[in-house]
């Protein structure tokens, strides 16, 4: 058995550790570019901008990230990151304000456009990336990826250099997360833990990850159905961290491959698409996954993961069908399947070979027929 395993970043998890962001970063310089979207989490990080001030810091907001960030965006973060001479990028929110820290700390710290550094270890150098999640789901604030749309199709770079030298996890910023991006994000983190323990680059570390992980989430995001109470968001908030420590090095599957251009020409959010695909795709691997297929229905309670995975949605109101899915043309379906079979990233990673028309059926599972 050979392994490389690397893990460079620093995680601190709990309730209130985002207070200790100051005394954390000191050591990365003084001036901070501080990323986060438009909406509600722009206000945490006003908050956040504020006591960095107030500890001597300067900060420079970049508050403009959508979902799902496009190119332009970060190059619009970039831009200000160089007029700035920042020294480090702090990201608050959910996976795109991270992924799109990352990206900006990689074109600055590399001296380099985007799209050289797009595709796997392109990155010379990146900024510090200080990871602040307020969602629990992307795993992000742990792993090498930064996933990014570029002309409606998901794009991803890929470095050791953009893991964050710090993550800071604490479980009561999800606290007011509505219901819908508590399933949204908690699905996707979900989907690491098991597409990343049936990877064909999983290890018994990452194994370990995965299956603890399991645990976490049944017991988190089963509670949060429920109640919003802080133990299931803390349990969730770990099962995400345990996601992404899972994905980092096992790398997350084709149910991500699938589900980006239901995200990027249908605006499925990332979670809910890789949920509709999960049972479709493991009962089609499920040959080839047979043990870990039953360790995984095991540990989350269920007689089989794919039944059990079916109930999930249903009780997470995630329709079997997707809506305006029916009408595409067969040529689109083409389109997105060629899409899926050309991502090396996952195909590598992948426990079972698909062709075309395999994942042509796996869409098709998806409309009315
Ligand atoms: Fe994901």
């Amino acid at each position: 058995m050979n392994i490389i395993y690397q893990m460079p970043a620093k995680v601190i998890f709990g309730k209130g550790t985002v207070t200790l962001l100051p005394q954390e970063i000191k050591q990365y310089g003084e001036k901070v570019l501080l990323v986060s979207g438009k909406g509600k989490t722009s206000i945490l990080a006003k908050e956040i901008g504020k006591v960095l001030e107030t500890d001597g810091f300067q900060v420079v907001p970049f508050f403009q990230v959508e979902p799902n960030p496009s190119i332009e965006t970060v190059r619009a973060g970039i831009l200000l990151a160089l007029q700035e001479k920042v020294d480090m990028v702090i990201a608050i929110g959910g996976g795109s304000p991270l992924d799109t820290a990352k990206a900006i700390a990689a074109s600055v710290g590399s001296d380099s456009i985007m799209e050289e550094l797009l595709g796997i270890n392109k990155v010379k150098t990146a900024l510090p990336v200080i990871a602040v999640p307020t969602t629990s789901g992307t795993g992000s604030e742990v792993t090498k990826y930064s996933i990014l749309t570029m002309n409606h199709k998901k794009v991803s770079l890929v470095s050791t250099h953009i893991v964050p030298k710090l993550a800071i996890v604490d479980p009561e910023l999800t606290l007011d997360l509505p219901r819908n991006v508590t399933i949204d994000t908690g699905l996707d983190a979900l989907s690491h833990l098991l597409e990343g323990f049936f990877s064909r680059s999983s290890s018994p570390i990452s194994d370990a990850y995965a299956k603890e992980g399991l645990k976490w989430f049944k017991y988190g995001y089963e509670g949060l159905l429920v109640t919003g109470d802080y133990q299931y968001r803390e349990s969730l908030s770990m099962a995400s961290l345990l996601g992404g420590l899972t994905i980092n090095t096992a790398s997350s599957g084709l149910a991500h491959a699938i589900g980006y251009p239901l995200t990027s020409n249908f605006g499925v959010p990332h979670g809910k698409a890789n949920a509709m695909i999960m049972p479709h795709l493991f009962f089609w691997q499920k040959s080839e996954i047979i043990k870990k297929y039953k360790e995984a229905s095991e540990i989350l309670g269920y007689s089989d993961l794919c039944e059990g995975l079916i109930a999930l949605n249903h009780m997470s109101d995630i329709e079997p069908i997707m809506s305006g899915f029916s009408d595409t043309p067969e040529e689109n379906i083409i389109n997105y399947a060629e899409e899926v079979v050309n991502n090396q990233r996952f195909m590598m990673s992948a426990p079972k070979t698909p062709n075309k028309e395999d994942i042509i059926n796996m869409y098709r599972k998806l409309q009315w027929k």
